[in-house]
């Protein structure tokens, strides 16, 4: 039989076409993704960041509660509009210990890859409880509520230790920190060297100006820190070394 019988017997029979095709889509993908699970240089280590601290940690699991990923995403692109409008054009180490990761293309919302100490505390807090008051074509919910519901840290050791299971590098002295490095970071008169030590760059102050510690102070304690933790000054991409 001529090599062109045999092509007609698969073009003309569906199965064995789909499972041919099939194969071929395996090999070509198993080719393309699975170095990457090896190479070590996937992600390039950029001095500065860190796992979240345990107050940002809440913040960041409260802001994936309130969903606002769907109208914001956190992954500047390398593109002369972005840049000059965000910042420094985002890493991969960036969104390293992030679990899930927060990029996206739909921005109903500005990116906030780098939004932290962009704006006052004061401003989060006013801007979260009614956006509209600052920005008033703003078409943001309003997030006022979250003042008033109070955290205690009760179980973000579990929620580090979930991380540490998918490789976030939690030490046993953070997780046995944990509760402390919580309550610290809220309180400016507290005793937070060693929860710097832990956690360098952290931010400690009282975020929402209120007693207690309330989901405010963490979402704002995590949007205050996003983007700030490597020196743009002093970084070099690799390509450019
Ligand atoms: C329905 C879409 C929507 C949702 C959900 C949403 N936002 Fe926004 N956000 C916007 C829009 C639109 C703006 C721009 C206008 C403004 O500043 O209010 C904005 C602006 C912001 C800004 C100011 C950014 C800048 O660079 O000026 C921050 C910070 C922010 N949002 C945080 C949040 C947080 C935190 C949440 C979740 C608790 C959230 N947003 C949920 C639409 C949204």
């Amino acid at each position: 039989m001529a090599l062109i019988d045999k092509h007609k017997i698969i073009e003309t029979n569906a199965s064995i076409l789909f499972a041919l095709s099939f194969l071929v889509v395996t090999i070509g993908g198993i080719v393309e993704i699975a170095p990457l699970f090896y190479l070590e240089n996937t992600i390039e280590d950029v001095e500065g960041v860190r796992p979240y601290s345990p107050l940002e940690l809440e913040g960041r699991n409260i802001y994936i509660r309130e969903g606002c990923y769907v109208c914001h995403s956190q992954m500047i692109r390398p593109m002369r509009d972005e840049v000059e409008r965000y910042g420094h054009y985002s890493l991969a180490a960036e969104s390293q210990y992030d679990h899930p990761f927060q990029w996206g293309s739909k921005r109903t919302g500005p990116d906030l890859a780098r939004v932290g100490g962009r704006y006052s505390d004061d401003w989060q807090v006013d801007h979260l409880t009614d956006p509209q008051s600052v920005v008033p074509e703003s078409v943001m919910p309003k997030y006022g509520f979250l003042l008033n519901r109070m955290v205690d840290g009760k179980y973000i050791q579990d929620v580090m230790k979930t991380n540490r299971m998918v490789g976030v590098p939690y030490t046993n002295e953070m997780i046995e920190n944990a509760f402390s490095d919580f309550n610290v970071q809220v309180d400016p008169d507290g005793d937070y060297e060693e929860m710097l030590e832990r956690y360098p760059g952290a931010q400690v102050r009282n975020f929402d100006g209120q007693p207690g510690i309330s989901e405010m102070d963490a979402l704002v304690a995590y949007l205050q820190m996003l983007g700030t933790l490597v020196d743009f000054s002093t970084f070099t991409p690799v390509a450019s070394r």
